[in-house]
């Protein structure tokens, strides 16, 4: 077998199972096809500033259950947009970056991120075709994937915030609302707030009429239930209005950052039905800690096929999972769009079913 020299970077936010990736794609090619390791520090700009280390097969073991990446990440550098320290415009140093791969002796690179760091890997391709990249993400929305790691234990965490958010909001008779991340899409929303029991869903694919969340806080409490458990997915926004921007950060390639919603919906709530609320935003800690055993495994099963793919020398892919298989999709097709939620998702319906509302 050829022998070749490999580098794994991790880009966007953190999530839980990306050491799990390192470690499987280390260890496949490491232990399978002795091949060399290296891992570039913080996402890209591993690449942009020449910082990376050496991974043996010692650096990657006892690291699957760890949160967070050992290699570090970041949401800003992108080669093709690079802002300089306290420069103004943005410069392209794709070609530095490529050169530095070829200086450090790099066959393939493993790209581990979401939408932003795989549409980078995706430029990237095209002039450093070898490339492959395995999909995480909590929010869940690449369109190429049934699932991305890092979801499941985002959501793991939702359905226990909210069954302790349920005992004080019977406490106290209250209404609840607990803001969710998810950027766009409102998966952590919908099957979160689904397997947490939330009375009121409010996701960015459906907005919602205050009138109608008003309504239903009302109609419970007519019926004897007196508190209310609203979810609300960070991107979702009333009917005509926009989605809430928390913050731009100019020098990351998505500048937007989402937030507010829930208080937004607590003071109308309250206002309108007399009844107190209280908002909990449960931010970054969905983003912490371990992975669960059905990330463990998603992630351990996309570093083997990705490795498995530098090996058959198919590059330009990403892994991908379909039904209960590990597939492979170009990344052209992987990056070509967001995957959101649709009014017609069966597990809407479910919601719908168990009594759930959408607020519309
Ligand atoms: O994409 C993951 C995510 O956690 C989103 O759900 C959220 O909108 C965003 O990243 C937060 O980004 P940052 O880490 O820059 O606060």
């Amino acid at each position: 077998m050829k022998q070749r020299r490999v580098g794994i970077l991790t880009g966007g936010g953190d999530c839980p199972g990306l050491n799990a990736t390192i470690r499987a794609i280390a260890k496949t090619v490491i232990s399978d096809y002795g091949w060399e390791v290296t891992g570039f520090l913080d996402g890209y700009y591993g690449l942009i500033k020449n910082e990376h280390k050496e991974l043996s097969f010692s650096d990657v073991s006892n690291i699957l259950s760890l949160g967070g990446t050992i290699l570090g990440t970041s949401n800003k550098a992108n080669p093709f947009q690079y802002f300089e320290p306290h420069k103004e415009n943005s410069i392209d140093i794709s070609d530095a970056v490529v050169e530095n791969l070829k200086k450090l002796k790099i066959d393939v690179l493993f790209c581990i991120g979401g939408d932003g760091t795989l549409s980078i890997a995706n430029r990237l391709s095209k002039k450093f075709p070898n490339i492959i990249g395995v999909p995480k993400t909590i929010d869940n929305d690449l369109l190429a994937t049934d699932q991305t790691f890092g979801f499941d234990t985002a959501c793991s965490f939702v359905t226990e915030a909210l069954d302790r958010i349920h005992s004080t909001a019977q406490s106290h008779h209250r209404v609840m609302v607990i803001e969710v991340m998810g950027r766009y899409a409102g998966w952590i929303a919908l099957e979160g707030g689904i397997a947490g029991g939330g009375d009121i869903i409010l996701i960015p694919e459906m907005p919602f009429s205050f009138e109608k969340v008003v309504e239903v806080v009302k109609q419970r409490s007519k019926k004897g239930k007196r508190f209310t458990i609203i979810v609300a997915a960070e991107g979702s926004h009333p009917q005509g209005s926009d989605m809430i921007v928390s913050e731009i950060i100019k020098d990351s390639p998505d500048p937007i950052r989402l937030g507010g919603i829930g208080k937004l919906v607590s003071d109308h709530v309250e206002k309108e039905t007399g009844h107190e609320s209280r908002v909990t935003v449960l931010g970054h800690l969905q983003r912490g800690g371990t992975p669960t055993f059905f990330d463990r495994i998603l992630a351990t099963r996309y570093g083997v096929a990705a490795a498995k793919l530098a090996e058959e020398e198919k590059f330009g892919r990403m892994v991908a999972l379909k039904g209960t298989l590990i597939t492979d999709v170009g990344l052209e097709e992987a990056t070509a769009g967001l995957k959101l939620v649709n009014q017609d998702h069966p597990l809407i319906k479910a919601a719908k079913s168990v009594g759930t509302s959408f607020g519309m």
